[in-house]
């Protein structure tokens, strides 16, 4: 059911539910952070399985001292400039949090994100909010109230309509090493706008479904349809002659043609508009009316950079 009574919303979480909730990023499946039962119940929901850990999303800065502990100095620094908003941070964890959401780590993912909705929801809430993307395990992100529910409706599944995600890609996900920030996952803050405050990044990518083994690829955030990534779309097309094929572009549209369906992502070459723009027209192309989705690389700089990360992970074989 899609809902914008809070009051449904908050009765249904205070009771242990799970109730899909907007944010700036995607769209997250959201469940007390403090319950294992409840943790166990999204886990179950997104078929997830149990190595791949959650982020716990907070109120407000003060709030991570209720769940984390030996915070260093740049990422207390770094939350206060970006939060509320996709930048999520692991730190050391305090024994509050279940073992269950951190996949056995000693360590947790927390953010505070911004949309105004999800941020009432957390301030008259006395618990933290653990929340996966509302999407089945590998699968597309959902950015509309509307793709969760596709995803989720034979499970009755309450979801806060909170509108169109504005920023529409995942966060970005910062590791330390002492004082050291470490990227983790490209997302939404390009890497340069957090490297203009914390300093030079490491980065070490982690791999969602080996996440011991840091740098590779597994297939994520993927269509059902066979899809390929290229920088040169007009080779590919004829490649493809025949079949009906769709692009997935950045700036500019290909000239019509009976074969082809095509999205494009910011017309005016805006990145920020692009990553908005960018699962919605991936679930557009993916609904079964193509045979095959071509995407075009990205400009390989700020959020193009966290763009050309989903395709790539998009096109990876099962
Ligand atoms: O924008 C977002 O981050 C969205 C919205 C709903 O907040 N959430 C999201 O969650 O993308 P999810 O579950 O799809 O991705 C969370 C990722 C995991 O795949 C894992 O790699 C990382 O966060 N993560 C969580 N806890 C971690 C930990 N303790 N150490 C390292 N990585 C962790
Ligand atoms: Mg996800």
């Amino acid at each position: 059911m899609i809902t914008t009574n809070l009051q449904i919303a908050l009765n249904a979480l205070t009771h242990d539910e799970i109730v899909a909730i907007p944010t700036e990023t995607v769209y997250g499946l959201a469940g007390n952070a403090l319950r294992e039962n409840t943790i166990r119940k999204i886990f179950d929901l997104k078929q997830r399985p149990y190595y791949n850990p959650l982020i716990v999303h907070i109120r407000s800065v003060d709030a991570l001292h209720e769940i984390a502990q030996d915070i260093p100095k740049a990422a207390l620094q770094l939350a206060e400039r970006f939060w509320p908003g996709p930048l999520t941070l692991v730190l050391k964890k305090k024994d509050i949090i279940p073992d269950l959401i951190t996949a056995g780590n000693d360590t947790v993912a927390v953010r505070v994100p911004n949309h105004p909705v999800t941020l009432s929801v957390l301030e008259q809430l006395d618990f933290p909010l653990a929340a996966p993307s509302a999407n089945p395990f590998g699968s597309i992100s959902p950015t509309t109230a509307q793709h969760v529910q596709g995803y989720f409706e034979e499970q009755h599944l309450t979801i806060i309509d909170g509108g169109e995600c504005e920023r529409g890609l995942e966060s970005t996900i910062l590791g330390f090493e002492g004082e050291q920030p470490v990227l983790y996952r490209h997302g939404a803050i390009p890497a340069d706008e957090i490297e203009a405050i914390a300093g030079k990044l490491k980065t070490i990518i982690h791999d969602d479904k080996q996440p011991a083994a840091p740098g590779m690829l597994s297939r994520h955030y993927a269509p059902n349809t066979e899809t390929y990534l290229t920088s040169n779309v007009s080779t590919m097309i004829r490649q493809y002659e025949g079949k009906r094929i769709g692009l997935l572009l950045f700036s500019k549209a290909h000239p019509a043609h009976p074969l082809i369906t095509q999205q494009v992502l910011s017309p005016s070459g805006d990145l920020r508009e692009a990553a908005r723009n960018f699962y919605a027209a991936l679930h557009t192309l993916d609904d079964g009316k193509v045979d095959v989705i071509l995407a075009e690389r990205l400009p390989d700089e700020g959020l193009g950079k966290t763009l050309n990360d989903r395709l790539q992970r998009a096109i990876q074989k099962a």
